[in-house]
C-alpha cells in the first residue's frame, strides 16, 4: 500500500511543512493509533521504560525504551545506540504495524533498525536537538504521535537558526528527512489530557531511523 492508496477521509488535513519537516496531519485514524498503542504495549512489558541522564548528568523529563536491533541510550558517556536494553537483554522486534507504515510513508527497501519509543508526562518536554547518531543522513527519520498534543518547534541545520511550531496530534506522521533531515527540532509542551488514547494521558512518539 502506498499513501495515496489510504482510504478518502483519513487524512484530515493532508501535509504540512515546516522548515522542511513533512506533517502528514491526521494519517493515521482512531483504530489504527489504538493498535499501535497495543503493539507499543507488548514492547514495553519486554523492554520497561527508563528515564535517561543526558550527558550534563540531568534526567530527562521523557522516558524513553527502544525496539530493534539498535536502541537509543545516553549517559555520562554521551548518546549512544546499544544493542541491548540496560537490563542486558536484547530489544524487542520493531512492531510490523510500524515497518508496515515505514515502507508506506518513506516507499524505501530498507528497513528501519531502530525503533525509538519516548514517553511524554505531564509536564515533559524536549529542548531543540539534531538526531545526528545514526551513520548515513540520507535516510529519513519517520515520527509518529500518539496521545496528547505536543507543540513541535523545528528550525534550521544550524543552531539558533529561526524556527517555527506547529501542534502535533495523536496519529500523525512526520517526516524528517532530505534538507531537513538534521533540522534542530524539539517538543516545547504538551497539552496533558488532550487526547484519550492512552488511558493514564501523556503523550507517546515513535521514531523509526536506520542506524546502522
Ligand atoms: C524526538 O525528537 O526524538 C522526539 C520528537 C517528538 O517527540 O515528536
Ligand atoms: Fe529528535
Amino acid at each position: 500500500m502506498g499513501l495515496k492508496d489510504r482510504p478518502s477521509g483519513t487524512c484530515r488535513s493532508g501535509v504540512v511543512e515546516v522548515n522542511g519537516v513533512q506533517v502528514f496531519a491526521g494519517l493515521l485514524g482512531p483504530e489504527e493509533q489504538a493498535a499501535l498503542v497495543e503493539d507499543l504495549r507488548a514492547v514495553v512489558a519486554r523492554a520497561p521504560m527508563f528515564v535517561p541522564v543526558t550527558r550534563f548528568g540531568k534526567r530527562m523529563s521523557v522516558s524513553m525504551t527502544s525496539a530493534g536491533k539498535y536502541g537509543w541510550c545516553s549517559g555520562a558517556g554521551g548518546y549512544r545506540y546499544e544493542p541491548r536494553h540496560p537490563s542486558g537483554a536484547p530489544w524487542p522486534p520493531i512492531p510490523e504495524r510500524l515497518l508496515a507504515l515505514w515502507r508506506e510513508v518513506t516507499g524505501l527497501e530498507r528497513q528501519p533498525d531502530s525503533c525509538l519509543i519516548n514517553y511524554y508526562r505531564e509536564g515533559a518536554r524536549m529542548g531543540l536537538h539534531q538526531d545526528r547518531d545514526e551513520a548515513d543522513f540520507r535516510w529519513p527519520v519517520l515520527s509518529v504521535s500518539l496521545g496528547d498534543d505536543a507543540l513541535f518547534r523545528v528550525g534550521t541545520t544550524t543552531r539558533g537558526g529561526p524556527t517555527r511550531s506547529v501542534w502535533l496530534h495523536s496519529g500523525d506522521v512526520a517526516v524528517i528527512g532530505g534538507p531537513a533531515r538534521l533540522a534542530y527540532h524539539g517538543i516545547d509542551r504538551i497539552r496533558f489530557g488532550s487526547s484519550w488514547l492512552l488511558p493514564f494521558g501523556g503523550r507517546l512518539n515513535v521514531t523509526l531511523r536506520v542506524v546502522g
